[in-house]
Formats: C-alpha cells, sequence, structure tokens
C-alpha cells in the first residue's frame, strides 16, 4: 500500500473537479482524475498539472453512472498509484427545466448521474477502505438546491437532495472504519457547467444560467477555489471529528 494518500476525484476534467485535484496535489496527495470520453485533453492537461507539482497522477475515462465503470476506476487507481484514501464524487451534470416539461427521460439521466453516480462512487470507495483499514474520507457533491428546492431545476435539486441524504446515511454506516462522509453544497460557482454562448449579452458568466433558475441578478458567483480549499480541510487529519454533513458555501444566499 503506497504510503502517501491517494486520491480520485470524478468529473476532474474541468470546473470543481479540476480545482480540487489541483489542490489535493498542493497537499501532498497522489491524485486520480475522472470523466467522461470526449475529455480526454482537459484530463492529460490536468494530470500535467498535477505532476508539475511532485506529485504522481493518472487519467481514467468512464461514466459514473455506469457500476463497471466506477468499480474499474477505483481498482485503476489502486493498481497504479497504491490506495485509496479519498474519494471525491464530484461529476454531475444540470437541467434548467419546469416540472411540467420534465421528461421521465430527463429525470432518469439526471439521477443516473448526479445520485447513482455518487452513490456508486461511495459505495467503492468505502468497500476499498474497509479493505484496506486504514480510514478515509468520502466526499460528495450536493448543492445549495440540495438544501431547498430552485424553481426550473425540480429534478437537479431532487438529486441533490438524495445526495444529502446517502451522505448521512453512509456516515453513520463507515464510522466504525474511521471513514468520514461529507458533501459540499455550492451556491453559484463559475465553471463551465453556467457558462452559456449568450453570457455576455446578459451581465457574463452564469447570467444565462440566472435566469434560467429565476435566481435575482444581484448573486454573486465565486471562483471554484471555494470548494477546493473545504475539501482540503475535510481531508485534514484534524477534521475527523465532522461526518455526515453537507456543507453550505454560498456567499450567504441560505442559512440552514
Ligand atoms: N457550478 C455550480 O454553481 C454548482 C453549484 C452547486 C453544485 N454543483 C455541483 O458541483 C459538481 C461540479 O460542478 P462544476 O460546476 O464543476 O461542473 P462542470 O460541468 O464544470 O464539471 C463537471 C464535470 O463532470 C463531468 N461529468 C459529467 N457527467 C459525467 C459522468 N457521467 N461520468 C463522469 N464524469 C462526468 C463533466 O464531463 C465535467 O468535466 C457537480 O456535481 C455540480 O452539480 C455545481
Amino acid at each position: 500500500m503506497s504510503t502517501s494518500r491517494v486520491a480520485l476525484v470524478t468529473g476532474g476534467a474541468q470546473g470543481m473537479g479540476e480545482a480540487i485535484a489541483l489542490r489535493l496535489a498542493s497537499e501532498g496527495i497522489d491524485v486520480a482524475i475522472f470523466d467522461i470520453k470526449g475529455k480526454e485533453t482537459q484530463l492529460a492537461s490536468v494530470v500535467k498539472q498535477i505532476e508539475a507539482k511532485g506529485r504522481k497522477a493518472l487519467w481514467i475515462v468512464g461514466d459514473v453512472a455506469k457500476e463497471e465503470d466506477v468499480k474499474g476506476a477505483v481498482d485503476k487507481t489502486v493498481a497504479s498509484l497504491g490506495s485509496l484514501d479519498i474519494m471525491v464524487a464530484n461529476a454531475g451534470i444540470t437541467m434548467f427545466k419546469p416540472l411540467i416539461e420534465t421528461s421521465v427521460e430527463d429525470w432518469e439521466k439526471i439521477h443516473s448521474i448526479n445520485a447513482l453516480g455518487v452513490m456508486l462512487c461511495f459505495k467503492y470507495a468505502a468497500i476499498q477502505m474497509i479493505k484496506q483499514g486504514r480510514g478515509g474520507r468520502i466526499i460528495g457533491a450536493s448543492s445549495g438546491s440540495g438544501k431547498q428546492g430552485i424553481q426550473n431545476m425540480g429534478a437537479y435539486s431532487a438529486s441533490k437532495f438524495a445526495v444529502r441524504g446517502l451522505t448521512q446515511s453512509t456516515a453513520l454506516e463507515l464510522r466504525q472504519h474511521k471513514i468520514t462522509v461529507n458533501s459540499y453544497a455550492p451556491g453559484f460557482i463559475l465553471t463551465p457547467m453556467l457558462a452559456h454562448p449568450d453570457d455576455d449579452k446578459y451581465g457574463g458568466h452564469g447570467s444565462v444560467a440566472k435566469m434560467a433558475a429565476k435566481m435575482p441578478p444581484e448573486l454573486e458567483g465565486a471562483k471554484p477555489d471555494v470548494i477546493a480549499e473545504l475539501v482540503a480541510y475535510l481531508i485534514k487529519p484534524q477534521a475527523y471529528f465532522m461526518t455526515g454533513q453537507t456543507l453550505i458555501i454560498d456567499g450567504g444566499t441560505f442559512f440552514d
């Protein structure tokens, strides 16, 4: 087993996943990043940046909604980097649609990635970490809309509420193994997810998404490093006492 800790970050080609992977590398952690087919160039670029920080890195292509891909990603990470100590189940997709236009296919697609995908990452990370017997950190991506529903985002909000429930149940089950389980609940983070070709016409990055979700135009966005910094705390030894939490970082938009 590797002596340095090893992380697997899904959705690691861009946005929050990229920021988290690079932040973990700065903490001295070797990092595998996982993303879908078509993201190979971005994945390779993130791997180069991790290696430039003096850490080992690996990129893996797959789909978090497919059980064999998630199991395979955990196995490849362990085979190449020596262990799995930190899982960041970050990959997700969004969708802006009122309920009356949401199809069964829309619902199933978003839940297969945002909820089932996170469940599979938690499951296979937990199996590996229990086998290793040295604890671990499991982190999921929920959302501010996993705490309070947002207009025109019903399917997405429901998938992010699912991550909160899973985080709480898994934290209880894994406490005996010294594995903590927490999720982040970001507000408006300026990543490619919220970019639209017409953004410049309406006030810059994220403005079309804000209109689609009927959010106030003055709502402030933040860079993904605000989330990467929280993850950097959650993986510290001193964070052993925090588990089962879904932590909002949204500039004070919503208090729970
Ligand atoms: N940006 C925000 O404001 C915001 C707010 C709250 C929550 N989130 C959540 O944070 C997470 C990261 O979001 P982001 O803004 O960085 O998004 P992003 O779209 O910029 O990046 C997400 C990455 O996940 C990958 N991905 C999508 N489906 C996948 C699949 N089936 N298998 C593997 N990888 C897949 C994408 O290819 C992409 O590289 C997501 O779960 C998102 O729902 C984002």
